[in-house]
């Protein structure tokens, strides 16, 4: 990448990212988590830095490559990405939350392995926190704050409930195929109700894309 040629719309803009799937284990080698690759919040991390943005990462296990520039802070869980995003909240100009977090955790943990045995296991669940939500209470007005919801109906109605219970100012909403896929296609919808589509593209440039929209001057 060109990182000189971009535009600097993020110049002294810092600008906190979560990106993939959090697990949640239940032993020790046994997690529940998402299909999540993490693809779109790196891509937007390094687009923002190349954008002129100082970045903070906070990243969940995933494949991905630390990218180059960005401060990439590695946490496993949903309630350890909740520290760490409300630790720096207070720091950022602008918060992308693309994380997969997953929305329950087990009751219980067992240090042992658990073993193969005639009944079968049976794991219950608890609620984790939900981080954004808890970005959106806390949050400063001057703050911008963008979510993503992933649908599998009604994807703007639903998007549109969630930009409004979280207190964000906009939301990029996406099909759930966006999480096997290395293309990305979704809307940008903003507090006000507009609505911008974004075309199918691969993942850097849809971050881009997004970016730009939000914030070219
Ligand atoms: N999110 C979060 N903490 C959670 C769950 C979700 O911060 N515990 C964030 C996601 O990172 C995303 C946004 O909230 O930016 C929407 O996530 P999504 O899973 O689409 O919506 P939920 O509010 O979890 O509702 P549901 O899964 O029931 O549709
Ligand atoms: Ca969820």
């Amino acid at each position: 990448v060109m990182y000189s040629i971009f535009p600097k719309y993020l110049k002294n803009k810092k600008v906190l990212v979560t990106a993939g799937a959090t697990r949640e284990f239940f032993d020790p080698i046994r997690y529940i988590s998402n299909a999540s690759s993490g693809q779109m919040g790196y891509s937007l991390a390094k687009i923002a830095y190349t954008l002129g943005a100082d970045v903070i990462l906070v990243t969940a296990p995933t494949c991905l490559k630390k990218p180059y520039g960005v401060k990439v802070i590695d946490v496993v869980s949903a309630e350890e990405m909740y520290r760490v995003v409300i630790e720096n909240l207070p720091e950022a100009d602008i918060v992308i939350m693309n994380a997969a977090v997953a929305d329950f955790k087990p009751e219980s943990y067992s240090t042992q392995k658990l073993k193969k045995s005639k009944e079968n296991p049976v794991v219950n669940l608890k609620p984790n926190p939900d981080i954004l939500k808890a970005v959106g209470e806390k949050r400063k007005k001057d703050q911008i704050i963008i979510g993503f919801a992933a649908e599998s109906e009604n994807i703007i109605e639903n998007a549109r409930g969630k930009l409004k219970s979280k207190n964000l100012d906009y939301i990029i909403a996406n099909k759930l195929d966006v999480f096997s896929k290395d293309t990305h296609r979704g809307w940008i919808i903003d507090k006000n109700g507009n609505i911008t589509e974004i075309p199918e593209m691969d993942k850097e440039s849809s971050a881009f894309f997004i970016l730009e929209k939000i914030f070219k001057r």
